[in-house]
């Protein structure tokens, strides 16, 4: 499929990676990377999504196998998440609860990470 869609210039397919390996659920890290298998037959912009983390977003564009990485549980309990990977500071949890609507909570009620504030806390217990 990725290799017909390649034909068709698309701006982007929509590509979100698997966590299952064959017919079975497998554990994270045990199912095939999408990304890298469409990348064998697909020329065009890859933004992989599904199960990233900082780390894991930073890899698979540095191996090229996607350009670009996008988060979507993690980025609704961090609004501030591109920030949050850049500097690695912990973060929120998401609460599946909220997913699917009602009101702010679990959408817009999370702390945005506050880098000064952070350092500040760090040199009053003495570290450096
Ligand atoms: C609240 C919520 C609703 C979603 N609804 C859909 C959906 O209707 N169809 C779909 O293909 N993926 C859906 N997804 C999955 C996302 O499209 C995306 O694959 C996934 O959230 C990205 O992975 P990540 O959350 O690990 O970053 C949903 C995700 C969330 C958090």
């Amino acid at each position: 499929m990725a290799a017909e869609l390649d034909k068709r210039k698309l701006a982007y397919p929509p590509l979100i990676e698997p966590r299952i390996n064959g017919n079975a659920e497998v554990a994270a890290g045990l199912a095939p990377v999408a990304a890298v298998l469409q990348r064998k037959v697909y020329a065009g912009t890859i933004i992989a999504a599904g199960g990233f983390d900082a780390d894991g977003a930073a890899s698979i564009v540095r191996l090229g196998d996607a350009d670009l990485d996008a988060s979507g549980r993690l980025f609704i309990a961090n609004l501030d998440l591109p920030r949050r990977f850049a500097m690695d500071p912990p973060l929120n949890a998401y609460d599946r609860a909220t997913f699917y609507g009602g009101d702010q909570r679990g959408y817009a009620d999370h702390p945005s990470y506050d880098a000064t504030a952070a350092r500040a806390s760090l040199q009053q217990q003495g570290t450096p």
